[in-house]
C-alpha cells in the first residue's frame, strides 16, 4: 500500500501570495526545474526498485513510499508552477526535458555493491535536502515556504531509510571505509549533475521562448544570466554544516576522527555546491 506523508489537498494553492513570487524570475526557475526532475523520478525510482528486487523491505519500501514521495513532490511543484505562473507551458517544456533526461538513466550508473548505492543514496537525499532548505530560506511566498519545507522533510526521512539499509549491507557485504568514502565523493562530485543542468536550462528556454510565465512582457535579458542568478539564489542560501555532517555519518568515524575531516568534507562540499 503506497502512502505519503501529506497530499496537494493540504497545500494552500488557492492562497498563494502571488505578488511576492510572480515576478522573480530566478525562484520561478527554481521550482519548475526542480518540478522537472521529480516528476520525472520514476524513471530513476525503477531501476533501483528492480535492482532490490530480492530484498522486498528494500524493495517494499522503495516502491511503497520513496517512489509516491518523490512523484508527489513534483506533482506540488508543477500545481505550483500553474497556479502562479498560468502562461507557462509546463507540458511542452517538460517533454523536452524528458526525452534528454530518460538518457541518462540506466543500470550502469548504480555503484559496485549494494551499500555502496545506500551511499549515493544518501549523498542524493542529503542533495535534495539542504536544496530545499535553501530554497525555503530564499523565499518569501509562505504557501511556497510551507511546500519547500514539506519536501525538505520528506528527502531527510528518505536519507534516514536509504542510511539504514546502507548500515544493513555494509554489515552483509563487509563494506570497509575506503569503499563508503569512494561511493561518498564519486556521487558527491556527480551532484551538480547533469540533470539539474538539463532540468534549468529547459525551464529556461522555455521561459525564454514563452515570455513571462504570467503572459506578460518578457524582460530577461539572456539564458546564461537567468541561469546564473538562479544558481547564486541557492548557493547563497546553502546550509552547509548539515549537508557536512549527513555526508560524514556513513562514515561512522570516532567523534576526533570526525573533527579532524569535517573541514576538508566542508572544502569539498562549498566546491561541489557552491561553485
Ligand atoms: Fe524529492
Ligand atoms: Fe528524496
Amino acid at each position: 500500500m503506497s502512502s505519503t506523508h501529506w497530499s496537494l489537498a493540504d497545500l494552500a494553492l488557492s492562497r498563494v501570495d502571488t505578488g511576492l513570487v510572480r515576478d522573480h524570475d530566478a525562484l520561478f526557475l527554481l521550482v519548475c526545474s526542480a518540478s522537472f526532475i521529480e516528476s520525472g523520478s520514476d524513471t530513476y525510482t525503477r531501476n533501483l526498485i528492480e535492482h532490490f528486487d530480492d530484498d522486498p523491505a528494500v524493495a517494499g519500501w522503495l516502491r511503497d513510499h520513496w517512489e509516491p514521495e518523490e512523484l508527489q513532490h513534483g506533482a506540488a511543484l508543477k500545481a505550483y508552477v500553474r497556479q502562479v505562473w498560468p502562461g507557462f507551458d509546463w507540458e511542452t517544456a517538460y517533454a523536452g526535458f524528458f526525452e534528454e533526461y530518460a538518457r541518462l538513466c540506466t543500470m550502469d550508473e548504480l555503484e559496485p555493491t549494494r551499500g555502496q548505492e545506500m551511499v549515493a543514496r544518501c549523498i542524493v537525499e542529503m542533495g535534495t535536502t539542504t536544496y530545499y532548505q535553501a530554497l525555503y530560506e530564499a523565499c518569501d511566498e509562505p504557501v511556497l515556504r510551507d511546500l519547500f519545507w514539506r519536501i525538505r522533510c520528506d528527502e531527510v526521512r528518505h536519507y534516514k531509510n536509504f542510511y539504514s539499509f546502507f548500515l544493513k549491507y555494509r554489515e552483509i557485504e563487509g563494506l570497509h571505509r575506503g569503499q563508503v568514502i569512494a561511493a561518498l565523493v564519486r556521487r558527491a562530485l556527480e551532484l551538480r549533475r547533469e540533470d539539474a543542468t538539463i532540468a534549468l536550462r529547459h525551464a529556461v528556454n522555455a521561459r525564454l521562448r514563452t515570455g513571462a510565465p504570467d503572459g506578460g512582457p518578457a524582460p530577461i535579458a539572456n539564458a546564461d544570466a537567468l541561469a546564473q542568478e538562479a544558481i547564486q539564489l541557492v548557493s547563497a542560501n546553502l546550509p552547509m554544516d548539515l549537508a557536512v555532517r549527513m555526508m560524514l555519518k556513513p562514515l561512522l568515524l570516532k567523534p576526533g576522527l570526525q573533527r579532524a575531516v569535517a573541514r576538508p568534507l566542508a572544502a569539498l562540499g562549498r566546491r561541489v555546491l557552491l561553485n
